[in-house]
């Protein structure tokens, strides 16, 4: 008999919660797996010996429905970034004694590129030191931009609010006999993916998004305005998409980095809002999607959700045929019907390496997405959840705070 571990880390999604679900009901179905682990906070939750024991949370089929709609990570999430195990080893040691200890004889990380370098590490580590601990990456972020995996849990959701919150703005723009442009700023770091998916919108006839900018082009204020002005000749409201990753001058963001040393990103709506306002004049307003896009579940994606659990199982079925330093990973066979399979690649093809949106999804002017591109997004967005509700408000699993730090 052995016990096994899993962790949520990273920025927060609506399906990494599924994966999890994923991981739990795979392992109930297998016998040799005794307890089922969750640490807490990520990482640091493996490293302070902080797990919590799924079995005694997580209690009936109810809990499962609940957990499959609760957005963000049930355990807590973390941005740690471990040392070079050659250099520093403390955090390694504490690990294996969490391992040893708890009789863990498989870890499943669910998080995106930069817990893909602690799948990495940590699967050297126990080579070396020879400890049989079989380590495996769950992929997620709504930014898509992990490498070899086709696209990422927690991206088809977000990309579902994204649209969908964009066809909204779209008809409240209208309404009014003047002039006005709309921007609306996008996560997704350095990567394109989830501002692109705005143009799904295109796909049902609308114009807007008129305008959409993503990281991949380096961006040009002039360039921007004039764009601008040549839409305000065709529209008489203006909905602009933009990636909150596009180049902007110091002093827009705050500067504030993580322990990866990633830039907290914020303001470009914001800063082209004033832009527009003292170099054209007209009507004009900025909307920040911030968090909503990731954890907004209403709105949730059933393709993503359902994809997030059945790659956290495979995840549970690697590990026990004896992998080590994978992560799972889609590939799609077709877009009609949509069919992926999930398949592995080496943790060390995906840790730190970001995937761009290819170069022909975006037009020549460099500011919006062609429509042959629209058939990627598509299937990702297709399918609803079906919500249990408590006064009329989406219900969620939540574990006590006491347990979160
Ligand atoms: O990595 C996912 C992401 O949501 C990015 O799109 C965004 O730039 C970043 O996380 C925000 O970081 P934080 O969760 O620290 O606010």
């Amino acid at each position: 008999m052995m016990n096994i571990a899993v962790a949520q880390s990273g920025g927060p999604t609506c399906a990494i919660n599924a994966s999890l679900v994923g991981v739990f009901c795979e392992s109930l179905k297998v016998a040799e797996i005794d307890a089922i682990f969750g640490s807490i906070n990520g990482i640091e939750g493996m490293i302070e010996n902080h797990l919590v024991d799924l079995k005694t949370m997580i209690l009936s089929n109810n809990d499962m429905d609940l957990l499959r709609q609760t957005p963000s990570t049930v355990l807590g999430s973390c941005r740690y970034k471990l040392p070079d195990w050659k250099e520093d080893p403390s955090d390694y040691e504490k690990i294996a004694e969490t391992l040893k200890q708890r009789n863990i004889g498989a870890f499943l990380y669910i998080g995106g590129n930069d817990s893909m370098d602690t799948v990495n590490k940590l699967s050297e580590y126990f080579a070396e030191i020879s400890l049989d601990v079989k380590v495996i990456g769950i992929p997620k972020t709504i930014d898509n931009d992990l490498c070899v995996t086709d696209h990422t849990p927690g991206f088809g959701s977000a990309a579902k609010y994204v649209a969908t919150t964009m066809h909204e703005i779209t008809r409240d723009s209208i309404v009014y006999s003047i002039p006005s442009v709309t921007i609306v700023e996008i996560m997704g770091r350095h990567a394109g993916w989830l501002t692109a998916s705005s143009a799904v919108l295109h796909a049902m006839g609308e114009t807007a998004p008129h305008l959409v900018y993503v990281p991949e082009v380096k961006f040009s204020l002039e360039g921007f305005l004039s764009d601008v002005r040549q839409e305000m000749s065709k529209h008489k409201a203006v909905i602009i998409a933009v990636s909150e990753g596009i180049e902007v001058p110091e002093g827009v963001q705050s500067g504030v980095v993580d322990n990866f040393g990633h830039k907290y990103l914020s303001g470009i709506g914001k800063y082209l809002e004033d832009v527009i306002r003292s170099q054209i004049g007209c009507k004009v307003r900025s909307i920040e999607l911030n968090v909503m896009q990731r954890c907004s579940s209403h709105l949730g994606s059933k393709t993503d959700i359902d994809e997030a659990e059945a790659i956290g199982a495979a995840g549970v079925r690697c590990a026990l045929a004896g992998q080590t330093g994978k992560v799972m990973v889609f590939r799609r066979i077709e877009d009609i019907p949509y069919t992926v399979t999930i398949e592995t690649a080496d943790a060390s093809q995906i840790a730190n390496k970001e995937k761009f949106l290819p170069k022909n999804y975006i037009n020549s002017a460099g500011n919006n997405i062609r429509n042959f591109a629209l058939s990627y997004f598509l299937p990702l967005i297709q399918g609803d959840l079906n919500l249990v509700k408590e006064h009329g408000i989406p219900k969620h699993f939540a574990i006590h705070e006491s347990v979160l730090k």
